[in-house]
């Protein structure tokens, strides 16, 4: 096999759902998480930035973990290794940090032993960990994915985002796990909620594709886990019905949430109207948030050339503000 002395891993962070399509679809969004790791005598794992704040620096680290799972799944032992990683990714906002760190750890690990598993490989046993195919394949992908996961392989068709396609995301100061967020899901649904899901999941898909910016508002709507999760994030339901009569696309709960998201024209002239009424109303409901302009991600994980004398702070440095 032919092993490398070290790797570093670029990975989008992703948004799931896009309204109708839970636990389906997924798009990668140009906010990053870099991953660098080597061989080593003992586990060293370096975490930087607040984003990484109280998360696990020992062999409980989630890429250590997801590291040894593709070691093991090669047959390959490499018990020490040293890990760093900076993300951009605010933690638990439904934003994918987890599928960023899990999505990290597989591609380096793999890449570190000659990458002996396909992409495709990772994919199934990233969803395997994360439950559902949607943030874990746009981070890996990258773009707009639509995935289906039959419990042991996941397959997938990667669209490439219109270029005029823009994406306001309003990041609530507070932390709301997936868990939390599924656990308020009903067990069952009616026929009717289900009709209505799958054909705003279909026309949305359909008009991502083809450019009909004119549907996509309403595709985006949902009524599978959105008004279920409603009272978990004061504010949503105003945004989600006045958003696209302030220049939104489309709107949704981005993930299981806390963070809202705004599918917007590029061209559109009224974007920081936009972006004050977003962070008004979530205000005049007590919530502080931060809004941010992102691109859709169009490359998912990507290897970068290793330089051997490069630190990781020098090559992240180069990218962001440490
Ligand atoms: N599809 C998932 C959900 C995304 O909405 O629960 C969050 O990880």
């Amino acid at each position: 096999m032919n092993r490398t002395k070290g790797v570093r891993i670029k990975v989008p962070a992703s948004t799931a759902n896009l309204g109708p399509g839970f636990d389906t679809l997924g798009m990668a969004l140009s906010l990053y998480s870099w991953v660098e790791m080597k061989e080593s005598e003992s586990t060293c794992i370096r975490l930087y930035g607040d984003n990484m704040k109280g998360l696990p620096k020992d062999k409980n680290n989630l890429m250590y973990r997801v590291a040894q799972l593709i070691f093991d799944e090669v047959g390959v032992s490499i018990p020490e290794l040293e890990i760093s990683m900076y993300s951009e990714v605010p933690l638990t906002r439904g934003l994918g940090s987890s599928a960023s760190a899990i999505v990290g750890g597989m591609v380096a690990a793999n890449a570190l032993i000659g990458s002996p598993l396909s992409n495709e490989k990772l994919f199934d046993m990233a969803t395997s960990l994360e439950g559902h195919p949607d943030n874990v394949g746009a981070s890996l992908f990258g773009g707009i994915i639509t995935a289906v996961w039959d419990g042991v392989h996941a397959d997938h068709i990667k669209l490439e985002p219109h270029a005029d396609l823009e994406v306001l995301v309003i990041i609530p100061d507070f932390q709301l796990s997936t868990s939390e967020a599924r656990q308020v899901l009903p067990s069952h649904i009616s026929r009717e909620d289900a009709v209505y899901n799958i054909s705003r999941s279909s026309l949305l898909v359909a008009a991502l594709s083809s450019g009909r910016f004119d549907l996509i508002g309403k595709a985006m709507s949902d009524r599978l886990h959105q008004p279920y999760r409603a009272s978990l994030v004061p504010g949503m339901v105003s945004i989600l019905e006045e958003a696209p009569n302030r220049g939104a696309l489309g709107v949704a709960l981005s993930g299981a949430g806390p963070t809202l998201l705004a599918i917007v024209d590029r061209q559109n002239l009224h974007k920081k109207d936009l972006e004050s009424y977003l962070l008004d109303t979530m205000k005049s409901y007590g919530i502080l948030a931060t809004a941010r302009w992102l691109n859709p991600s169009t490359e998912g994980a990507t290897n970068l050339a290793i330089v051997e004398s490069d630190l990781f702070v020098d090559l992240i440095k180069g990218e962001v503000e440490v």
